[in-house]
């Protein structure tokens, strides 16, 4: 029996995933370390420093900063995001998802969010859509990040309901591994390969149908 859907952000209910993207290789290309979108599927869903951290790796260079530096690149990486989310309004809702949060109210069910990014208060403000949501999870309060099951958890806690009665909805690879972990069913929105492990996947946020979700969930019980 499902009741509660808890979704990630980025990617998800907007298309923020694409502005983390651009604020990390507007960094990249000033550390002349550049990347393309394959390489960031494994940033998506993974904290800010952790992020950062793959980035130097990626260009072999996670020896040749300070805590102090690293603190910095990483602010800097969030001043680009913090610009590029300047613009963002309920036009940037992605398709389907107002008509699932609605569906989801009406069927009584529990919504909560949990979402790595210490952004999120002010994107969900932004697009106005906090009315819809039961619950939050404070990214500052988690202690180990996606493909850590914890932030699910606590938001399931939150909510008062059974790990293995919630739907999980995510569009990174870490996000999928982080639902699965925690005992519950995992929609993946993405590619069928980057969403391998996820119980049902979509190609897009308008193909997220209430109905079709549910009955995808009942299949597996
Ligand atoms: C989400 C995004 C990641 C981002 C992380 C931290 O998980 O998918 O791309 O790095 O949040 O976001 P923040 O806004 O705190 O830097
Ligand atoms: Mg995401």
């Amino acid at each position: 029996q499902v009741q509660a859907f808890i979704f990630d952000l980025d990617g998800v209910i907007t298309d923020s995933a694409e502005h983390h993207y651009l604020a990390w290789k507007q960094l990249g290309q000033e550390l002349h370390i550049p990347f393309d979108r394959e390489f960031n599927e494994q940033l998506k869903g993974v904290s800010r420093m952790d992020s950062l951290e793959r980035i130097l790796a990626l260009g072999n260079r996670q020896h040749d900063f300070t805590a102090e530096e690293k603190e910095a690149l990483a602010t800097k990486k969030n001043e680009h995001y913090k610009e590029l989310i300047k613009g963002i309004t309920e036009a940037d809702i992605l398709p389907g998802i107002t008509e699932l949060l609605a569906d989801i109210r009406k069927h009584g069910l529990k919504v909560g969010l949990a979402s790595a990014s210490k952004n999120a208060f002010v994107v969900i403000d932004r697009l106005g859509v906090g009315e819809h949501f039961h619950y939050i999870v404070d990214a500052a309060k988690v202690a180990k990040g996606k493909p850590d099951p914890e932030i699910f958890l606590k938001a399931a806690d939150a909510l008062g309901v059974p790990y293995e009665n919630c739907i999980g909805v995510e569009d990174a690879e870490a996000g999928i591994e982080a639902i699965k972990a925690a005992g519950m069913f995992a929609v993946g929105v993405g590619t069928p390969e980057s969403m391998a492990k996820a119980d049902y996947v979509v190609s897009g946020t308008s193909e997220l149908r209430y109905n079709e979700i549910i009955a995808r969930f009942q299949q597996t019980k």
